[in-house]
């Protein structure tokens, strides 16, 4: 009896690997034994403003973003008529709708791929109180994937993507400022976690990888956002160049920049934020700093 069970046991276990090594972690089996903090990823910045408007940075949905491979989504919210809204700068500019239905798709495409690890990066400029972000993820269910570290980590700390998918706190949620893990424990402080480099540049050639923000910190034990998107000036007022936008993300620019942070920082960017993701060839700038 137990002689005929345990081959059935294996067969099972063996069918239950494949199918998850198959599957990979953020699309590729290569990735599952890496911590979060050492992995590189593109990501679309100012995610919510689609379309094709001076004041819009992307010509895809959030989902196709992540349909394209890409695992970072990086928005600006605004506090407007007593709601959270995705604003540029100011609901007046542009209104991409609410946090709420800019959530929502991202939980159903988290429910239709298990092996992904996601990241999320709010920025907070109005002082929304955290709890009312909380209230959000919990009526679109995100909250459920959401990981919180039971204390602050350094970059060795961090989970391997294998750990965070196997305990289905896969979604990593950072906010610039203003965030309060008393409050909300998977809320993370962005420059806690991370440094960035300076954001609208208008020389193409990216040409440098100085730390920007937070002022004066220390690279040490930090992460790090990279931002590689281009802007064009017209009468000081800064425009996103869609007409650059394959150049900026084609694999040569995005792995120049990189290159000078390998060696200003002595490690790859974690983060990149770009423009128009679905313009150039990210994906494959992303693989390479990866060594896949
Ligand atoms: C991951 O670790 C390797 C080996 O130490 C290093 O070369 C690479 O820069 C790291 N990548 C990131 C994103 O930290």
């Amino acid at each position: 009896m137990l002689g005929s069970l345990i081959p059935i046991a294996v067969a099972v276990l063996a069918a239950g690997l494949g199918t998850a090594e198959a599957a990979g972690c953020n699309g590729n089996p290569a990735l599952c034994s890496r911590k979060y903090s050492n992995v590189t990823q593109v990501g679309a910045h100012d995610s919510a403003f689609v379309g094709e408007l001076p004041t819009e940075n992307q010509l895809v949905s959030a989902t196709d973003v992540l349909n394209m491979g890409a695992r970072f989504l990086q928005a600006q919210t605004h506090s407007w008529e007593g709601g959270i809204e995705m604003c540029h700068t100011s609901c007046l500019e542009l209104d991409a709708g609410s946090l709420h239905d800019y959530l929502a798709p991202i939980k159903t495409w988290m429910d239709a791929n298990p092996n992904e690890v996601v990241t999320l990066l709010l920025t907070n400029q109005d002082a929304i109180s955290v709890s009312d972000f909380a209230a959000v993820f919990q009526a679109v269910g995100l909250d459920k994937y959401a990981y919180s570290p039971s204390s602050t980590l350094t970059l060795d700390q961090w989970p391997t993507l294998q750990s965070m998918i196997n305990a289905g706190t896969r979604l990593v949620v950072f906010m610039d400022y203003h965030a309060d893990t008393s409050q909300v424990s998977y809320i993370l402080d962005e420059f806690t976690y991370f440094f960035e480099t300076p954001y609208d540049t208008t020389d193409a050639s990216f040409p440098e990888c100085t730390l920007d923000r937070p002022a004066n910190a220390s690279p040490d034990g930090r992460m790090y956002i990279v931002n590689h998107f281009l802007d064009y000036s017209i009468l000081g007022i800064l425009i996103p160049d869609e007409l650059a936008a394959s150049t900026t993300n084609s694999v040569s620019s995005i792995l120049a920049q990189a290159d000078l942070c390998l060696g200003k920082w002595g490690r790859v960017p974690n983060f990149i934020l770009l423009d128009y993701i679905n313009k150039g060839d990210p994906i494959t700038a992303q693989n390479d700093l990866n060594n896949l």
